[in-house]
C-alpha cells in the first residue's frame, strides 16, 4: 500500500501542496518519498528513502517550481526501500513521470519485452515498466493520452496511477484498477489522491474513479473515460461532509472496523505474491529436517493454524512456538539442520528477534513472513515473503492475521506440490477455493455484522467467555479469545474443545457463554459432543457454523453463518471474522476504545 497525490493549479507552486498531502498519506507507507513537477518544459524530481520529514529535511520538497506535479509515499513491495526504487519513475528520456499504488503482476514479462526494445531501467520496481511502455507507444505514434490508455490496458494486477508528461504540462492522467483513487475539484485547481482526507483541505468536491477508468485533470476541467475503448463517462461530483479525522478512517468510526472491512482486498493482495518468493521459501522448507514456526500473539495463532496446514497438506510436522519460550524449549535442540519460519506483522517484535539471534548462533536457517519490508526480520532472514496487507493502524491485528493465514496456506500447498504429497486434482480444487476466499470473506462481513451486533446486546455484561474449537480451528478460537480480552477486557478461556472434560468444564454454570467454532469437517461430530456436554451444564452456546448446518443450528442459542464448502485448512480465514466483529462490538458495548486498548502497543520492541 502506497500513497499517491497529484495536483494542477492555475497559479502558484504545486510542490508545497504535494508535500503537505504526502504528510497526510504517510500512514500508507513511509519507506521513501518523491515529488515530480513540470517547470519550463522539463520534469523536476526530488526523491529519497525515508519518511516525509526526513526527506524534506534533506532535499526541501517545497523547493520545486511548477504549477503541476505528482508525489508518492511508498510501502515497499517490489524492490527494497532504497532511493533508486522511490517513485516517481520515469521513461528513458526523463519526460514522463509516474507514481503508482498497487502491484503489477505481469511486470516481469513487460520488462523483458521493453529491455529487448532497448529501454533502460533504473529501479527494481514493478512500476517502472509504466513510463517506459507509454514512451514506447508514443514512439509508435500514439499521442500521450492514447499511449497511457494502451499501456494501462496491458497491465495486470492492481494499480492507481498518476502520470505527467513534460511536453503537456497542463494535465495529470490517472487510472485505476483495484487500488483506490479519487479526484478533487475546486474553483482554482484539481487534484488526485489515494484517499479523500488528503483532498479535504483543498476541496470537498470529489469525483470517484472506478476500476477500468482513466481520469484527465487540468486546472479547469475533469474528464473520465473508459480504459477499454476511450468512451467518455458522465459522473457528478459529490460533496463530502466528513471532517478530516473521520475521513482518515474512510467513514468508519475506528481503524479496527475499517481494517476488518479491508480484509477482502488484503486477501486479494496476499494472492498476488510473486511466485519466486513462495518458491524460494518452499525450497528452504523442503530441505529442512525440522521446522519451527516462531511468533507472538496473533501471529502465533496463525502459526498454530499453519502447523495443521503443513500436516494436512504435506504430511509434515512442524513446531509452532511462542517466541519468548523458544530458547527454553528448543534452544538446545536447534541446529544447522533446523529452519525457523518467523511470522511477524511488524518484523520488529523483540521476543522474535531475540529467539532468532539464538537460532542464528546455532546456525539454523531463518525465514520470515512479515508485513514490513525493511524491518529487522527482513534483514536477518535468508529469505522472506511480504504479506502485503498495508499498514495496520488498529493495535489489534485483524487484516494481517487473515493475510498471514492465506500466505501460510499458499506455502503449505507449494511444499505439498514439491514433495508430491497431493494429487493434481486436489491442488486444482484447492486453488479454486484459494481464489474464492476473498469473496467468501466479503460475504461474511456483509451478512454477519448486524447479527454480531444483536448477539453482543445479549451477552454484553457476561463476566467470562469460553472459545472452543478443534483441529485447525483451535487457532481460530484462540484468536477470537485474544481479540475479546485485549479489546473489551473480558476474561476469556480458549483451548481445544476435547480438553473440557480434563478440567475447564468445572467452571461452567447456568448462563455461561461458550463460543464454538464449528465448520462442517471431520472434527464436527466430536465438537457436537462438546457442545452437548456444555449445554447439559447450563452453558449458553454461540456457534460460528456452516450456513447449511441445520443440526448444529438447532442445538445452539445463537449462531453466525459462513458460506458452505470451504476446505478445512482455509476455514480459519472466514470463521475468525465474526469473532473479530464480536470483539469490536463488545468493546463498544463496554465503552472501551477498540483502537487504543490499555497497556498495549502495536509493535512490542521490548523483551
Ligand atoms: O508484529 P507481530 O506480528 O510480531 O506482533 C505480535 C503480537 O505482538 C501481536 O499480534 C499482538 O498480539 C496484537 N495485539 C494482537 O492483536
Amino acid at each position: 500500500m502506497c500513497g499517491i497525490f497529484g495536483c494542477v493549479l492555475r497559479e502558484g507552486k504545486a510542490a508545497p501542496i504535494i508535500h503537505q498531502a504526502l504528510k497526510r498519506l504517510e500512514y500508507r507507507g513511509y519507506d521513501s518519498v518523491g515529488v515530480a513537477t513540470i517547470y519550463d518544459g522539463r520534469l523536476q524530481i526530488k526523491k529519497d528513502s525515508g519518511c516525509v520529514d526526513d526527506v524534506h529535511k534533506k532535499l526541501d520538497l517545497n523547493d520545486l517550481n511548477g504549477m503541476i506535479g505528482i508525489g508518492h509515499t511508498r510501502w515497499a513491495t517490489h524492490g527494497a526501500p532504497l532511493m533508486i526504487n522511490a517513485h516517481p519513475h520515469t521513461d528513458c528520456e526523463g519526460k514522463i513521470a509516474v507514481v503508482h499504488n498497487g502491484i503489477l503482476e505481469n511486470y516481469s514479462d513487460l520488462k523483458a519485452e521493453l529491455l529487448v526494445r532497448g529501454h533502460l531501467f533504473a529501479s527494481r520496481t514493478d512500476t517502472e515498466v509504466v513510463p517506459h511502455l507509454i514512451e514506447d507507444y508514443m514512439k509508435q505514434g500514439f499521442a500521450f493520452l492514447d499511449g497511457v490508455r494502451e499501456t494501462v490496458k496491458r497491465l495486470e494486477g492492481s494499480y492507481a496511477l498518476a502520470i505527467i508528461y513534460a511536453n503537456e504540462p497542463d494535465k495529470i492522467v490517472c487510472a485505476r484498477s483495484q487500488s483506490p483513487i479519487v479526484i478533487g475539484a475546486s474553483d482554482i485547481d484539481s487534484c488526485v489522491s489515494s484517499d479523500i482526507p488528503t483532498v479535504l483541505p483543498l476541496t470537498n468536491k470529489i469525483l470517484d474513479v472506478q476500476n477500468g477508468e482513466l481520469g484527465i485533470l487540468t486546472a479547469n476541467t475533469l474528464n473520465l473515460v473508459r480504459i477499454s475503448d476511450g468512451t467518455p463517462i458522465q459522473r457528478d461530483l459529490r460533496t463530502i461532509t466528513w471532517d478530516v479525522e473521520l475521513a482518515q478512517k474512510q467513514g468508519y468510526p475506528h481503524f479496527m472496523l475499517k481494517e476488518i472491512h479491508e480484509q477482502p482486498r488484503c486477501l486479494e493482495d496476499a494472492m498476488r505474491l510473486q511466485r519466486r518468493y513462495i518458491d524460494l521459501i518452499t525450497t528452504f522448507l523442503d530441505r529442512s529436517r525440522e521446522i519451527y514456526l516462531l511468533a507472538c500473539g496473533t501471529s502465533y495463532n496463525a502459526c498454530l493454524a499453519a502447523a495443521y496446514m503443513f500436516s494436512n497438506l504435506c504430511n509434515l510436522s512442524t513446531h509452532p512456538i511462542i517466541a519468548s519460550e523458544f530458547i527454553e524449549q528448543y534452544g538446545n535442540a536447534v541446529n544447522i539442520e533446523s529452519t525457523i519460519l518467523a511470522v511477524s506483522q511488524s518484523g520488529e517484535t523483540a521476543d522474535i528477534l531475540h529467539a532468532i539471534d539464538h537460532a542464528r548462533f546455532k546456525a539454523a536457517t531463518i525465514l520470515g513472513l512479515t508485513n514490513t519490508i525493511g524491518s529487522t526480520l527482513t534483514r536477518v532472514s535468508r529469505a522472506y515473503v511480504c504479506q502485503q496487507s498495508g499498514p495496520e493502524i488498529g493495535v489489534a491485528a485483524t487484516k494481517t492475521f487473515t493475510s498471514q493465514l492465506l500466505v501460510l496456506a499458499q506455502l503449505a500447498l507449494s511444499l505439498a506440490e514439491v514433495r508430491g504429497k497431493v494429487s493434481q486434482e486436489r491442488i486444482d480444487e484447492f486453488e479454486v477455493k484459494l481464489n474464492e476466499i476473498t469473496h467468501i470473506s466479503e460475504t461474511v462481513i456483509n451478512t454477519q455484522e448486524e447479527k454480531v451486533k444483536a448477539v453482543v446486546e445479549k451477552y454484553r455484561t457476561a463476566k467470562c467467555f469460553y472459545f472452543l474449537g478443534r483441529g485447525i480451528n483451535t487457532a481460530t478460537a484462540l484468536e477470537g479469545r485474544l481479540k475479546l480480552l485485549e479489546l473489551a477486557y473480558v476474561p476469556s478461556i480458549a483451548y481445544p474443545a476435547g480438553e473440557s472434560k480434563h478440567g475447564p468444564i468445572s467452571l461452567i454454570q447456568e448462563g455461561f457463554p461458550a463460543i464454538f467454532v464449528c465448520p462442517k469437517n471431520e472434527t464436527r461430530k466430536a465438537l457436537i459432543g462438546n457442545i452437548m456436554e456444555m449445554k447439559a451444564r447450563g452453558a449458553k452456546i454461540i456457534a460460528v457454523l456452516d450456513e447449511e448446518d441445520q443440526e448444529v443450528k438447532n442445538l445452539v442459542d445463537d449462531y453466525f453463518e459462513i458460506p458452505t464448502g470451504i476446505p478445512e485448512i482455509l476455514s480459519p480465514i472466514p470463521y475468525v471474522i465474526p469473532l473479530q466483529l464480536f470483539a469490536y462490538y463488545m468493546a463498544l458495548a463496554r465503552n472501551c476504545d477498540p483502537d487504543k486498548p490499555k497497556n498495549l502497543a502495536k509493535s512490542v520492541t521490548v523483551l
